[in-house]
């Protein structure tokens, strides 16, 4: 159900009634405080609540139902992200994400486990569709937080997990072709050139509406709070199309595409993620919740760190700004929650008892990206 900026205040405005009066004393207390239970809420990114694989739920949905039937915060979440992952109508996340700039699909993910304060996650995987799953068990099987490459894809074979010659699907391959076709074939440019002959291509094909512009940098970050205060995160992706291979974005390292600290909250992101890594705005997002901001001042505050910080010309648009976007999501203990991004027309997902929503997303600058 889309929802119209004047539905989102007041949605806002409702679902915080409790947040207007705690918010000033907040404000002098250095640690958010939480009540004993909590009404329980699942964020995620606008594709959270679009896409249901040939199913009944949409990812929010799946996992809020999930988590309030008593399953774990977690695996309540992967169980909803997977619908998207699996589902080839999105070309941003998991089976059908779009490939890389040699046709193949690599995916990212991970995931943070508030309560056990644990987290794993997997970049630059080949062959499995749901990454997500693996990066759960990368938390819950090694003593590490990030395994890349091969040595992802052999951790997954040997715990079990399918592994498939390739993720593509006939749209994301016939997409990578309609891509590859329009840039020099042999990829004989310099450089730079090539960069800028790629992106050159890839933003024609937004143009033509052969690409949502969502799906460049596309991905699915999913958070959720139960009743008695868990808070879990995941975040999963194709990454951003048509990348050099072996690019890893900000989705699958802690801190950037996802950060949970059980006693505050959980931020994570979708957009462009060379921005988002070198702030690394969940973390952030998260710190500035601790000291007492609302999920909504925090992120909000997260876009303006990220148009601080970008300064090269190739990167803004006429007024000077970001010519790209990004989107924060994030909820803290008490069970506020916002979607925030640079730019308007973002949306995100929420699924209380009230059922799932899209919602829109405050946006910090006003105007289009690219204008
Ligand atoms: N935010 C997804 C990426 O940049 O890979």
């Amino acid at each position: 159900m889309e929802m119209n900026r004047r539905d989102f205040v007041r949605t806002t405005v409702g679902a915080s009634l409790a947040a207007a009066a705690p918010r000033t004393l907040l404000a002098q207390a250095p640690n958010v405080m939480t009540p004993k239970t909590t009404n329980p809420v699942v964020i995620a990114s606008a594709n959270g609540n679009k896409f249901k694989n040939g199913g009944d739920m949409t990812c929010v949905h799946k996992a809020w139902t999930m988590m309030t039937q008593g399953g774990d915060v977690l695996d309540a979440l992967i169980a909803g992200v997977n619908i998207v992952e699996l589902d080839p109508l999105d070309t941003s996340v998991g089976y059908g994400g779009l490939p890389n700039a040699d046709g193949v699909v690599q995916l990212d993910s991970c995931c943070m486990h508030g309560p056990k304060k644990r987290a794993g996650g997997v970049a630059c995987i080949e062959g499995v569709r749901t990454p997500s799953n693996v990066a759960q068990k990368v938390m819950e099987t090694t003593d590490h937080h990030l395994i890349v490459g091969q040595g992802a894809q052999r951790f997954a074979r040997s715990i079990g997990f399918k592994i498939e010659d390739d993720l593509n699907t006939e749209e994301s391959r016939r997409l990578w072709l309609d891509w590859k076709r329009r840039i020099d074939p042999e990829h004989y440019l310099d450089p730079e050139k090539r960069v800028e002959a790629g992106h050159r291509a890839m933003m024609a094909m937004v143009a033509e509406g052969l690409i949502d512009r969502q799906h460049i940098h596309g991905t699915i970050n999913c958070n959720g709070l139960n009743a008695q205060g868990e808070i879990c995160g995941i975040t999963t992706t194709s990454g951003l199309a048509w990348k050099i291979p072996g690019r890893v974005g900000d989705s699958p390292i802690l801190g950037a595409g996802l950060y949970v600290d059980g006693d505050v909250g959980a931020a994570g992101s979708t957009g462009r993620g060379e921005a988002n890594l070198y702030g690394l705005c969940s973390f952030l997002i998260v710190e500035n919740m601790r000291r007492g901001m609302h999920p909504k001042d925090a992120g909000l505050d997260a876009c303006r760190r990220i148009k601080a910080n970008t300064i090269e010309k190739r990167l803004l648009n006429s007024r000077g700004d970001p010519n790209f976007n990004v989107n924060f999501y994030m909820l803290n203990r008490k069970g506020e929650f916002a979607g925030v991004a640079l730019y308007p027309e973002s949306s995100f997902a929420v699924c209380t008892e009230d059922g799932p929503k899209t919602v829109v997303s405050e946006p910090l600058l006003q105007g289009k990206p690219t204008d």
